[in-house]
């Protein structure tokens, strides 16, 4: 079988891209498991680093509308559509995020439906389609409500893919994200960026700014447990979104000032006063916008899994990407 997956120069698209390749099956339309034989890696930048020979590597823009044509064929079995503008930045360029996460999503839908082999499609959506007066713990019935132009177009993605599903074009597996922590590398344009920085920096004994208030509360799902829960998502049978094509997934809740707490138990004060609290109004709003928890029934009832703890969340960032090391 061939596997798309789009945005697989991305954190979340190269950690996929590995485990798929590990693992090298997946189940096919008909739920049987087969071998995949080819896994097309998508991203408008360079996807680099890959030299197993069922790799392919494009380097197309995904909003491009020649592009899907060339990309996407019947042979396409599965699609894992994680490209996107995050956050901040779709926040910053209205057009881009417009873009990316809306009109690329729209096509690559249009694609499917034109080639009529109804693929699975495992859609990554995020807590920011919630926003406003919400609940202690967002409900799967509490109303849709985001406070920016990221959420809005994720959260009409969410639309479109039920409907498309409903049609049978594609089969479709919407998980919406908690917030990702802790990221390797750079900080990013996600408002949430942070969630990573003030543990990511001061393990690697660096200076890090903290925007928002200590009393702020994330939901929180490791990058371990994210990858397994895409492809658990994709194995799923059909009939166990029957109901519901969208998902919340499991995560941990947990305000700054515990996470913070986390780090000085894990690597000590020193490490604890590598982060400067100054205040950043945008990003305190938009986060503050975003539920710190939700009810996870559907998820656990269904097998999905996710962290223990915050202390298991940063355990596992120093086993994964640091080589064990603080
Ligand atoms: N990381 C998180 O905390 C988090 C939380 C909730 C949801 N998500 C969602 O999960 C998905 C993956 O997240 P991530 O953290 O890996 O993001 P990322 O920013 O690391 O990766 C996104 C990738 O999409 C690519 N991309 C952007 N525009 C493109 C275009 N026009 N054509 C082709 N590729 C394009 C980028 O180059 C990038 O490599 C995204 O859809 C994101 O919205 C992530």
């Amino acid at each position: 079988m061939k596997v798309l997956i789009t945005g697989a120069a991305g954190f979340l698209g190269r950690r996929l891209a590995n485990k798929l390749l590990r693992l090298g099956k997946l189940r096919n339309a008909a739920g049987v498991e087969e071998i995949m034989a080819r896994l097309v890696l998508l991203d408008i930048v360079p996807v680099e680093g890959f030299s197993d020979p069922r790799v392919s590597v494009v380097s197309v823009d995904l909003a491009d509308p020649q592009v899907l044509n060339r990309v996407v064929d019947a042979e396409t079995a599965s699609i894992f559509h994680l490209a996107a503008v995050v956050s901040s930045q779709a926040e910053a360029d209205f057009d881009l995020g417009m873009r990316v996460n809306l009109d690329a999503a729209r096509l690559l839908f249009e694609t499917c439906r034109r080639l009529g082999h109804c693929p699975r499609v495992v859609f990554t959506s995020s807590v920011a389609v919630y926003g406003g007066d919400l609940p202690e713990v967002v409900q799967d019935d509490t109303a849709l409500n985001p406070k920016s132009s990221y959420g809005i177009q994720k959260a009409i993605g969410e639309l479109l893919l039920s409907d498309y599903s409903r049609r049978g074009f594609i089969d479709g597996r919407c998980l919406r994200l908690p917030t990702i922590s802790v990221r390797p590398g750079k900080p990013n344009k996600a408002a949430s960026s942070f969630a990573s920085g003030i543990i990511r920096e001061p393990l690697n004994n660096e200076e890090t700014v903290c925007p928002v208030t200590a009393d702020t509360r994330l939901w929180l799902l490791s990058p371990r447990q994210a990858v397994d829960s895409l492809v658990f998502g994709h194995e799923l049978v059909a009939e166990a979104f029957a109901l519901n094509r969208v998902l919340n997934l499991p995560g941990v809740s947990v305000t700054v000032g515990e996470m913070v707490e986390t780090l000085g138990r894990i690597s000590g004060q020193a490490a604890v006063s590598k982060i400067r609290w100054e205040s950043d109004p945008v990003v305190q709003r938009i986060i503050g916008s975003w539920p710190g928890s939700w009810d996870m029934t559907r998820a656990l009832a269904l097998g999905f899994k996710g962290d223990r703890d915050f202390d298991s969340i940063v355990q596992a960032y120093i086993a994964d990407d640091l080589n064990g090391a603080r």
